[in-house]
């Protein structure tokens, strides 16, 4: 038949295989693939009825994503499924779906189109589409109301989560559960209903009737607030909601039409970026990815500061058992933060009590080092001081098997230094972890100059077993994402003393979708703590540089943050945010002092101001290598910095913007501002091409 596409038959019943590892995505040829055996089985008179299965880990995952790249980039025409779609429901003898694993998107729509739909009981089927800024594009919109109904259909079409199959049962999107082996339960299946007629999902209108306009519009104002900002979800909303009102053969029609808008919009070009990101990053050119990873069953931190007792929560929650080591009175409170957060999720239905339980008795706290030579991995989360971390380091030196991978949770130290007061500095490694470390997606791993490839696979397969992303960055002061910021937050602050007020900047960053505004970012992380790192780290010693002014003012009012209950703004007990008037007088009395000129700012302005010196920071750290390609910066910016997915990250957003156009700024912010805003020669390079950081990524991807 086809390599990508099996057919064998069995006891009357022809079952299609889709193969085409790693997720049965319907690349080129498994299409046409499943039509041909389709038609072997129509055309073989002993096959009473079909069974469409997949081999591997899961059915059909989706349309092959690389495809829709290469129709923006007008290398390829839009696949369409709608033949075999057609095919397999107007077929004569009964087709089933037989659904392990997941049924996603395009592998859903063909799913749909068979006459039944039989899964393993922990299968889960959904259209994420929207998650990929873009919408069912082969029937989903119109098959799955008919299936579901029109409201709880847009509902999974807006949102893109799946559901699990016992669920699809129930809303009627799957008939039946196999327990044991799904292809002969849907061979069995498939011989119940051999002689029964078949209907077709196009066809069925009894869910479609009466009048849904009241839900459909609850349901979009709901999905504005879930998915801020993205207009994806409403269109297909949209595309659900003409089902009601079209035949189906329209409804198709308009839904391609929508389809091929949502594709060719940056949202759309913004998430697959993303998409792919998050596994890119997992790729580093020289750890092969069959480097040998040393096992992590178990682990030990030392600091049960909020950064560590969030590590201990994350490794517990993925079952991993942690000894935790600080002062009883530090390891009382960090065990009973770590309680009372998971009461709020057992509370909130996330999970049960006994779950609870079984993650608090995976956390061993202790006052000395008992257990740390078993242990797997020792994470060092100590106070951030150098002779301190190099005091802990050389006791580890003496406790630790050799095979013990050393991580330190540095933000701000150099990881080369902490590793030589070791005798083995190639286990020594990098994770940053973000706060709260138990629900942040981002670990930046930072690898020293010594670091063994053995110990950055072990580290990267650790984000991992966490679920999270793990992004390999260089050693170096805030790495990758701490380093971005700085110029951003000081850019903030110098808008503000030239006359904008911080509630202005942050609603101008909130509007173009950040997650927070960055002086709500500096009240969460204290503005003490920004204080420490611009004095320890002679951020302004050089001449001529402009300093921020305000911030020092603030923290010597004791306005350190949210944990002051005030800062940039006011916090109330509940932390909720007012702005005040008083921090705005104080800016303009140091102003004026400074005789700052005043005037207002567009939010245009204040993006440009505050993003671009982000993105300069950005193509130094891309041209130095701290970071390995702009997509890991992207990465980082998405998964720990709240940058919003629709704008695909940073150096994504940048390229969108034109380089050109980005530089140019840049350049006249040099002549107003000075040297702070000389360009990075990658910037000016790329710009004075016409190419892109995409560009840069590629071309490094093909030297490598
Ligand atoms: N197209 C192309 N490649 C895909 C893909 C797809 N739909 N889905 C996954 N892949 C690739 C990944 O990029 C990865 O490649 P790599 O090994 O080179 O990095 C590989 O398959 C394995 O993927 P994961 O690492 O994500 O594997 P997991 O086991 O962790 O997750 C999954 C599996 C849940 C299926 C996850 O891959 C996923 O969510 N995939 C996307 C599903 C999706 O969005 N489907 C809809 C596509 S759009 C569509 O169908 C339009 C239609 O309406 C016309």
């Amino acid at each position: 038949m086809s390599e990508l596409v099996k057919y064998s038959t069995r006891d009357g019943v022809a079952i299609i295989t889709v193969d085409n590892p790693p997720v049965n995505a319907l690349s080129t040829g498994v299409p046409a693939g499943i039509l041909a055996a389709l038609k072997t089985a129509e055309a073989d008179a002993t096959v009473q009825a079909v069974v469409l299965a997949a081999a591997g880990k899961t059915f059909i995952a989706g349309a092959d994503i690389n495809d829709f790249l290469n129709v923006v980039a007008g290398k390829a025409e839009l696949p369409v499924l709608h033949p075999l779609l057609h095919a397999l429901e107007d077929s004569r003898k009964p087709v089933v779906a037989a659904i392990h694993g997941m049924a996603l998107g395009g592998g859903m729509e063909v799913a749909m189109a068979c006459h039944y739909r039989v899964a393993v009981p922990d299968a889960q089927v959904g259209q994420p589409e929207c998650k990929l800024g873009l919408i069912p594009g082969a029937g989903g919109t119109q098959r799955l109301p008919r299936l579901i109904g029109p409201l709880k259909a847009a509902e999974l079409c807006a949102m893109g989560d799946p559901i699990p199959a016992p669920e699809a049962v129930q809303l009627g999107a799957v008939d039946q559960i196999i327990q044991g082996n799904l292809v002969d339960g849907a061979v069995a299946f498939a011989k119940s209903i051999a002689n029964r007629p078949a209907h077709k999902t196009r066809e069925l209108t009894a869910k479609l009737a009466g009048n849904h306009s009241a839900g459909f519009a609850a349901l979009r104002e709901q999905v504005r607030k879930a998915k801020r900002n993205l207009n994806a979800p409403q269109v297909a909303i949209d595309a659900v909601e003409l089902s009601t009102t079209l035949s189906f053969a329209k409804g198709i029609e308009k839904e391609a039409e929508l389809f091929k808008q949502c594709l060719r919009a940056t949202e759309a070009q913004a998430l697959i970026h993303a998409f792919f990101g998050d596994r890119t990053v997992a790729k580093i050119p020289d750890v092969p990815k069959d480097t040998q990873a040393f096992p992590v069953r178990n682990i030990a931190i030392i600091g049960a500061g909020t950064m560590g007792g969030g590590i201990a929560m994350a490794f517990a929650n993925v079952g991993i058992p942690v000894r935790i080591k600080d002062t009883q009175e530090a390891l009382d409170r960090c065990l009973a933060n770590a309680r009372r957060n998971y009461e709020n999720s057992v509370k909130r239905g996330r999970y049960t009590k006994e779950v609870m339980e079984q993650r608090m008795s995976l956390i061993t706290p202790q006052t000395s080092y008992d257990g740390f030579d078993h242990v797997d991995m020792i994470i060092e989360a100590a106070y951030e001081s150098m002779p301190l971390k190099r005091q802990i380091y050389s006791e580890l030196d003496k406790i630790a098997r050799v095979d013990c991978v050393l991580a330190t949770n540095t933000s701000t130290l150099d990881i080369n230094e902490i590793a030589v007061a070791t005798g083995r500095p190639q286990m020594v490694i990098g994770l940053h972890f973000f706060s709260p470390a138990n629900a942040m997606r981002l670990v930046e791993i930072v690898r020293g100059s010594a670091t063994s490839k053995e110990v950055i696979a072990t580290a990267m397969a650790v984000a991992k077993a966490l679920k999270k992303v793990g992004v390999l960055v260089r050693n170096g002061f805030g790495f990758v994402g701490n380093r971005m910021m700085f110029p951003y937050m000081y850019e903030a602050q110098f808008v503000v003393e030239e006359g904008a007020t911080p509630e202005e900047v942050d609603r101008a960053l909130a509007h173009f979708g950040m997650a927070m505004g960055i002086f709500s970012v500096d009240d969460l992380g204290g503005l003490d703590v920004a204080a420490r790192i611009r004095e320890e780290q002679h951020q302004f010693d050089k001449p001529g540089l402009r300093k921020p002014l305000a911030s020092d003012k603030l923290v010597a009012l004791g306005r350190l943050g949210q944990k002051a209950g005030k800062g940039w703004y006011l916090y109330d007990e509940n932390r909720k945010q007012t702005p005040d008037l008083e921090v705005v007088a104080l800016i303009r009395k140091t102003a004026a002092e400074a005789h700052i000129p005043q005037r207002t700012f567009t939010e245009a302005e204040i993006i440009e101001r505050t993003l671009y010196g982000l993105i300069n920071e950005g193509a130094r750290i891309l041209e130095d290598g701290t970071a390995l390609r702009a997509v890991d910066i992207d990465v980082i910016y998405l998964n720990g910095y709240g940058f919003p997915a629709y704008r695909g990250g940073p150096m994504f957003y940048a390229d969108t913007v034109g380089l050109k156009k980005i530089y140019d700024k840049i350049c006249e912010f040099r002549e107003q501002h000075g040297a702070r805003w000389e360009p990075a020669p990658l910037l000016k390079r790329l710009a004075e091409q016409g190419k892109t950081f995409a560009s840069f990524d590629a071309e490094k991807a093909a030297h490598a």
